[in-house]
């Protein structure tokens, strides 16, 4: 988010002389994105964030593939609708760690994680934007930007270079499961909802307002040995630090992690069907993310509420479905993942628009996410896959 943000101590001007009690200089970091031209913040740690003492390769012990950080594709041999159950996933590692990714491309990675364990270590996101849609579950993002709570249909925006760790205090009690987005690029409000200055338009179906940021900042001064995973491609760097990494004692700027909530995101809703793209919620490199919420549906006397069939010709376009019932699909559970490629048209199954005439409210409630480039999908998606969907146009399933 552009909005300018402000925690902790800092000094009146950047890059001036800042002191601790003792007369010793905190160390300023500049967080820039996009070549120091894009968003940026400026942090003051009570300990260089240079000051390592040690780095390693992580070393799965499971790991039995040569890369074992780059997903298994799926050789399927054709183009096809998939519904992946993933429900049906069990819980495995921790919510980074964990990922278990469903399909990917060279732009963005899209998993599921429903971590059994907590990270006893902080996770950096090197080269890709995250973020972690919340499905069930509660926790806190703990950053170097402060502490940011979040709670079931958060949408939570980590920018790359981040350094965190997700506290998970209802581990074992309840379950955590979220959606997960590895993005190489920027995630961020859609621009045409921008106005010239960065403001977020009236128009927009969310605002400033609707943002969650850090709002409490903790300086951990103490020492010890702690890692920081680094990941770059497909390269996991295990740092060691001699003190706690979250040593921040005051920051300001535009590039820090935020929440959206998908209940906070107001429909835009119309007379005839409204397309895809005012559901759109983020803007990613080579792919959009959207939302669709409760709302009421179409006005006008003769309309039909569900969608066109539609041929997606320039995107592979991925569903997750949050809870409600979806209108235009049968068949499908909470936490289904439906991929329409390019290439095949879909629509609604049969008797759906019939069924949806004069309906006046829809109840459901999926993430979206059309990327402009092919998706792979991965051995994942093949043990959670259901092999009848291509099918359920037919009439036969
Ligand atoms: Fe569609």
């Amino acid at each position: 988010m552009p909005a300018y943000h402000r925690l902790g101590e800092v000094p009146p001007k950047r890059h001036t002389q800042f002191r601790k009690a003792d007369g010793s200089l905190y160390s300023e970091e500049v967080f820039g994105t996009e070549g120091f031209s894009g968003n940026y913040s400026i942090l003051y740690y009570h300990y260089p964030p240079t000051r390592i003492t040690k780095f390693a390769p992580l070393s799965l012990p499971s790991a039995t593939q040569a890369r074992p950080n780059v997903p298994e594709i799926w050789h399927e041999g054709v183009q096809r609708h998939h519904h992946l159950k993933s429900a049906a996933l069990g819980g495995k590692g921790d919510a980074v760690q964990g990922r278990q990714i469903v399909m990917y491309n060279q732009d963005v990675a899209i998993g599921v994680a429903k971590p059994t364990e907590t990270m006893d270590y902080y996770y950096r996101s090197g080269d890709a934007d995250l973020v972690y849609f919340v499905q069930a579950g509660e926790g806190v993002c703990e950053s170097v930007f402060g502490a940011l709570p979040f709670h079931s249909g958060d949408y939570i925006v980590i920018p790359r270079g981040t350094t965190f760790r997700f506290d998970l205090p209802s581990l074992g009690r309840t379950t955590v499961t979220f959606l997960t987005i590895e993005a190489h690029g920027t995630i961020e409000p859609p621009h045409r909802y921008y106005n010239h200055q960065g403001q977020l338009l009236e128009h927009a179906p969310y605002c400033e307002r609707d943002i969650r940021r850090p709002e409490e900042l903790i300086t951990h001064t103490e020492a010890g040995e702690f890692e920081v995973r680094v990941k770059v491609g497909d390269t996991i760097t295990c740092y060691t630090y001699d003190h706690h990494p979250l040593n921040v004692v005051g920051w300001d700027g535009c590039a820090y992690p935020w929440i959206f909530n998908i209940h906070d995101f107001e429909p835009i809703t119309g007379r005839v069907h409204q397309p895809p793209p005012v559901h759109q919620t983020f803007q990613g490199p080579n792919f959009v993310v959207c939302s669709f919420v409760p709302r009421k549906l179409d006005y006008h006397p003769l309309s039909v509420p569900v969608p066109y069939n539609h041929s997606n010709i320039d995107s592979d376009e991925l569903l997750y479905y949050v809870n409600g019932n979806f209108g235009s699909r049968r068949g499908i559970e909470q936490e289904s993942l439906t991929l329409h490629p390019r290439g095949i048209p879909h629509g609604p199954q049969p008797g759906v628009v019939e069924q949806s005439l004069g309906a006046e409210r829809t109840e459901e409630m999926a993430v979206m996410i059309d990327t402009f480039k092919p998706l792979l999908l991965t051995s994942v998606a093949q043990a959670i896959d259901d092999p009848s969907y291509p099918y359920s146009w037919s009439g036969q399933v």
